[in-house]
């Protein structure tokens, strides 16, 4: 008999390691494109997903300072922050195709499950670079603010669609291109390439969440736009700021009305 999809993302969440965790993600996105994951929900996703000793999360307002941008320490502090936003995001990823894909269905699954196996990537190649520059993922503590958006929108997909790739990664698309071209500037060429990819990979997903999120707004014969600001509003404890990346807003399916509405 075939693994359940469930099952499968259930212990790729679960894994505390973080490249076993990693690598989980790619087989589970793997095997549900092959056809070897059977369309069944019969396992609960955690309420915390599995996470290593290291690095240790602190609160957001708890970090230390990153350090003058530009000196060494600088640099490795920017690139720890990168691989842990991505290792998170591996989790928000299985997540949303774990608790939501048996009402959204099998498309969704493989969106998200794809998103999952990128992140995983990402990951990897930001991990890698964290040892290019004699350090590693871990040796520096992390923030756990991206969890907290999952966790408060763990009863109703709309808001976690809302919230996660439609207002914390579209971030992710506005804040990227001035990084890079910080780190293209500072000679560190690898690195951009690495940005650049993300960046590229982040619009699809910033477009699968909206996707998706649009067609549920209208399978409930409620209007996107309306239904977006007041779940923004109500989860959202940020604010939307410019400079907004409008054309990789647009690519994503995000109209410059609907959230300088919100701005
Ligand atoms: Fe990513
Ligand atoms: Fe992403």
């Amino acid at each position: 008999m075939r693994q359940t999809v469930a099952a499968a993302i259930r212990a790729a969440l679960c894994q505390q390691d973080p490249r076993a965790k990693a690598m989980a993600a790619r087989k589970v996105a793997r095997d549900w494109r092959l056809d070897r994951l059977a369309f069944v929900f019969d396992a609960a996703m955690p309420e915390t997903p599995g996470r290593p000793d290291a690095p240790e999360l602190l609160l957001p307002g708890k970090m230390p300072k990153r350090g003058k941008a530009g000196s060494e320490r600088g640099r490795i502090a920017l690139w720890h922050a990168l691989a842990h936003i991505e290792f998170v995001a591996i989790d928000l990823a299985l997540d949303m195709a774990g608790r939501f894909g048996a009402e959204m269905g099998p498309a969704f699954v493989g969106d998200f499950l794809s998103v999952a196996a990128d992140e995983a990537m990402h990951f990897a190649l930001l991990e890698r670079h964290l040892h290019t520059l004699g350090s590693h993922y871990g040796a520096l503590p992390a923030h756990d603010g991206l969890w907290t958006y999952a966790n408060d929108t763990r009863h109703d997909v709309a808001a976690r669609l809302a919230v996660v790739p439609m207002v914390l990664e579209a971030r992710g698309l506005d804040v990227t291109p001035a990084m890079l071209e910080r780190v293209r500037s500072a000679g560190d060429e690898r690195g951009a390439r690495i940005l650049e990819r993300i960046l590229d990979d982040e619009i699809r997903h910033v477009r699968f969440g909206t996707n998706h999120f649009n067609e549920l707004a209208k399978r409930q014969n409620e209007d996107p736009a309306d239904r977006w600001k007041s779940l923004v509003f109500r989860y959202f404890r940020g604010n939307l700021k410019p400079p907004f990346n409008d054309s990789a807003r647009l690519a994503a399916g995000l109209s410059r009305d609907l959230y300088t509405g919100l701005a």
